[in-house]
């Protein structure tokens, strides 16, 4: 059987990480968060008291092991927003793009998350979907994380942080965020995690 490569992409909080783990799980596929890449370069930036915006920093900072995804302090807020200024940089998208093509092209297929995966990283991808939820109930979802978190944080702050990433992924002129015009469009507004899981199943089936 051909090794099947699934991509899938979408804005923060869409649910996109948590369906392509549950696809991972389902198909029995190594799974790669791209996400981490950048927030692994974003963290480095930040600990080396570098200047995100200046891209010879941002690429000073490419270089990591593998071990380096595994810190959960890469999944805060405040590196996610310095990953998507980083991510914007053409040198730092080319320094980490033959790793995420090397693990896409593993012999016994992989899935990938991100948010240039079916445009960019795997186009041959055998399926692909694009995962949306409206800004208000992405903003919901991780308002509601946070407070979990204990993290004290306005509803009105999380919205702007989410329009202000969403701008900033979908406007960059290198591999910005979009719908590959072969993917399969899942929105899950309405949607539990359950249903979005089966939905993004189907979908997947219907591609393969
Ligand atoms: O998905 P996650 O929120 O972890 O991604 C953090 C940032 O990394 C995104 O806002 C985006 O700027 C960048 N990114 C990207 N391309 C990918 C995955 C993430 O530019 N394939």
């Amino acid at each position: 059987a051909q090794p099947m490569i699934i991509a899938v992409d979408g804005p923060a909080a869409s649910g996109k990480g948590t369906i392509a783990r549950a696809l991972a799980r389902h198909y029995g596929l190594p799974h790669l968060d791209t996400g981490l890449l950048y927030r692994a370069v974003a963290a480095n930036v930040l600990r080396e008291e570098l200047d995100p915006a200046v891209e010879a920093d941002a690429v000073a900072c490419c270089d990591f092991p593998d071990s380096l995804l595994d810190d959960p302090g890469l999944r805060t807020d405040e590196v996610g927003k310095v990953a998507s200024i980083v991510s914007a940089h053409p040198l730092v998208r080319a320094a980490l793009l033959q790793r995420q093509k090397r693990f896409a092209q593993q012999p016994g297929g992989a899935i990938l998350d991100g948010r240039d995966i079916g445009t960019v990283i795997a186009p041959d991808a055998n399926a692909k979907l694009f995962v949306k939820a409206t800004p208000r109930i992405r903003a919901q979802r991780r308002h509601s994380e946070l407070r979990k978190a204990g993290i004290d944080v306005t509803f009105d702050r999380v919205l702007a942080d989410i329009r202000a990433r969403d701008d900033r992924d979908a406007k960059r002129t290198d591999a910005p965020m979009r719908q590959a015009a072969d993917a399969a469009l899942l929105d899950t507004s309405f949607l539990s995690i359950e249903a979005a899981v089966q939905r993004a199943i189907a979908l997947v089936e219907a591609r393969i």
